[in-house]
C-alpha cells in the first residue's frame, strides 16, 4: 500500500488558477499547478512525488522517443453541487492502462500507486474543477520508458506521470466524417486495443487528409475487408437503427474497450433498446439508410463524451442526418451528464468519491 506518506508533496508556490477562466475552456491546453511523477528502476516504482508542474529534463536518447513505448489514459474528475469532487469510473481506466502496458512490454503500474496517486493529486487541485456542464478536469496519466539506449529493446526504466487539464468539450457541434478506405487505424494482432500513443500519431494523415477534404474526422474501417466499421475518430461509434444500438465488437483486438463505450451500452439498455456489439458492414449501414432505419451515429469517449455525426460519406454515396430531431444522443449525454453532476442517481456505482 502506497500510503500519504510514501508520496512525497511539495506545493506550488502560487496557484495559476486566477489567471484562467473555468467557464471558457478549449480541451487540453491548461494544466492545474501540480503534477505526479514516478520511476520504475530495478523493478520497483519509486521517487514518487507530488510537485508543481514543471518541464521534464530528458536525454536526447530516451527510449520513448525513437521506439514509442509509451502509453497514456483520460479520466474526468467532476463536482458535484455541494462541490464535493468525483472521478468517474477510474478504477476502468487503471485496469486499461496496466492493459495496453502489458501489450507494449512496459510494467504494470500498481493500483495504489495509480489510484492514490490520482486520489492525492485531484485533492490538492481540486480548485480546479470546473463546475459547468460539459466541463471537468480531464486526468492525464501516462507512462514512457526512459532508457538512454537507442538498442531496440523493452526499457528497463520508465517513468509514470499524471497531470490535470480543466477542460470544455472536445467537440463543440455535430460533426462530418469521412468513411476511410485508405488508411487503417489498426489490425487484428496489432496494438488497437491499447491506449498507445503510437495509434494517435497514426491516425494524423488520415484526419489531416479528411479534413482537406472537409471532413472532422474519419470512420475507420477494418484492415482486412475495408468493410467493417471500427472507430470514429478517437472515439467508439454507435449505430442506432431501428430499435438496436450496434457497435463493433471487442474481440478482434482492433478496438479501444471504451470506459464511455460501456457506460453507453448499460444506458441503452436501461432506454429499452437492444444492444448488440457486432461486426456492421458499411453495406448494412447504407442499406438500412436507404430504407431509413439509420437513426442515430454517434462516437463515445472520455474527451468526446457523445458526439453526435450528422453527415457520413462513403465513397460517392453520403448520409446526412437530422440530428435537431434526435432523441438518443441528447437523451445519453444528459444522462451522462446529470450523473456526473449528482443531479442523477448513480445506480451503477460509477462516481467514485476523491
Ligand atoms: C480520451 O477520450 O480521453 C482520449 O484519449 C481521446 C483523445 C483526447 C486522445
Amino acid at each position: 500500500m502506497i500510503a500519504a506518506m510514501d508520496i512525497l508533496i511539495t506545493k506550488a508556490e502560487r496557484s495559476k488558477l486566477q489567471d484562467l477562466d473555468l467557464n471558457n475552456l478549449p480541451f487540453g491546453r491548461y494544466f492545474s499547478d501540480h503534477m505526479l511523477e514516478a520511476d520504475f528502476e530495478k523493478g520497483e516504482w519509486k521517487n514518487i512525488e507530488i510537485k508543481p508542474y514543471q518541464p521534464l529534463l530528458l536525454s536526447p536518447s530516451l527510449a520513448a522517443l525513437h521506439y514509442g513505448q509509451a502509453i497514456f489514459e483520460g479520466i474526468k474528475a467532476y463536482k458535484d453541487k455541494k462541490g464535493n469532487a468525483y472521478i468517474f469510473r477510474p478504477q476502468d481506466n487503471f485496469h486499461r492502462f496496466n492493459v495496453s502496458a502489458e501489450r507494449m512490454q512496459m510494467p504494470q503500474v500498481p493500483e495504489e500507486l495509480f489510484m492514490e496517486g490520482i486520489r492525492q493529486l485531484i485533492s490538492i487541485d481540486c480548485n480546479w474543477i470546473p463546475m459547468k456542464d460539459d466541463h471537468s478536469l480531464y486526468i492525464r496519466p501516462f507512462m514512457f520508458s526512459s532508457d538512454e539506449v537507442i538498442g531496440v529493446r523493452p526499457s528497463e526504466k520508465y517513468k509514470f506521470l499524471i497531470i490535470l487539464s480543466p477542460t470544455g468539450p472536445y467537440y463543440h457541434v455535430p460533426m462530418r466524417i469521412y468513411v476511410e478506405e485508405k488508411y487503417v487505424r489498426a489490425a487484428p494482432g496489432g496494438v488497437g486495443y491499447a491506449k498507445a500513443a503510437g495509434n494517435y500519431g497514426a491516425a494524423m494523415l488520415a484526419s489531416a487528409e479528411a479534413k482537406m477534404k472537409g471532413y472532422d474526422q474519419v470512420l475507420w474501417m477494418d484492415a482486412i475487408e475495408h468493410k467493417y466499421v471500427q472507430e470514429i475518430g478517437t472515439m467508439n461509434v454507435f449505430f442506432i437503427i431501428g430499435n438496436t444500438a450496434i457497435t463493433p465488437n471487442l474481440d478482434q483486438g482492433t478496438i479501444l474497450e471504451g470506459v464511455t463505450r460501456n457506460s453507453t451500452i448499460v444506458l441503452l439498455k436501461e432506454m429499452g433498446f437492444t444492444v448488440e456489439e457486432r461486426p456492421l458492414s458499411i453495406d448494412d449501414l447504407i442499406e438500412a439508410h436507404k430504407k431509413g432505419n439509420l437513426k442515430e451515429v454517434f462516437g463515445t469517449g472520455t474527451a468526446a463524451t457523445i458526439s453526435m455525426i450528422k453527415e457520413l460519406k462513403y465513397k460517392d454515396y453520403v448520409m446526412n442526418f437530422d440530428v435537431e430531431n434526435w432523441k438518443t444522443a441528447p437523451l445519453l449525454k444528459e444522462w451522462l451528464m446529470d450523473i456526473r453532476a449528482g443531479r442523477r442517481e448513480d445506480k451503477y456505482g460509477w462516481m467514485w468519491k476523491v
